[in-house]
């Protein structure tokens, strides 16, 4: 089933995700989730969406970035299902490249990432993994890492262009931004 995508603005994109219970095995209910996701995912064109981003604030992600392999080959099978990660920067220099979000519609932006990382995780089945991760890769897992912890992307941007594209950002938060896809936009304000 597909399901609607949280867009900037909505506070569940700004809360840190609770860790998955894991001390059992995966329920259904867990399971149907990832596969909504992926499905969520592949019909809006993304490579990455993290459980908030569609509303739950669950340490739990999914990624496939093969449709970046050609520009990035490091991107080729790159497809993860990741739960309660831990990340660990191995190399501290930092590149710009260009990233969008499902939940920031019409927005691209350089932002300035490491290029090199291990993660630790649990897959949907809850079987623990451990891998150093590269290039754009890297890059995408920090993206949908940066989502658990209540951050986007253009947090992590300059101030000057963050003053450049606040009125699009606000454009998204109050409705008046939307993309293609299902989407819920932040719970209106009430006005004086
Ligand atoms: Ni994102």
């Amino acid at each position: 089933m597909r399901l609607p995508i949280y867009l900037y603005g909505h506070p569940v994109l700004r809360a840190v995700a609770e860790k998955v219970d894991t001390s059992t095995a995966p329920s259904q209910e867990l399971k149907e989730l990832v596969d909504n996701m992926y499905e969520t995912m592949y019909a809006s064109d993304g490579v990455g969406l993290a459980a908030p981003q569609i509303g739950r604030s669950i340490a739990m992600v999914v990624i496939d970035a093969q449709p970046l392999a050609e520009s990035f080959p490091e991107c080729d099978g790159f497809k993860r299902t990741i739960i309660n990660p831990e990340l660990e920067i191995l190399d501290g220099e930092e590149i710009g490249r260009n990233e969008g979000c499902l939940s920031l519609p019409g927005l691209a932006e350089d932002v300035k990432r490491v290029e090199h990382i291990r993660i630790k995780y649990l897959d949907a089945d809850f079987n623990q993994h451990e891998e150093e991760v590269s290039g754009f890769a890297a890059r995408v897992v920090q993206h949908e890492l940066d989502h658990l912890a209540g951050k986007v992307y253009t947090d992590r941007i300059n101030l000057m262009r963050r003053q450049l594209i606040k009125g699009k950002l606000n454009a998204i938060a109050i409705g008046r931004n939307t993309p293609d896809y299902p989407y819920r936009t932040a719970p209106l304000r009430k006005k004086r």
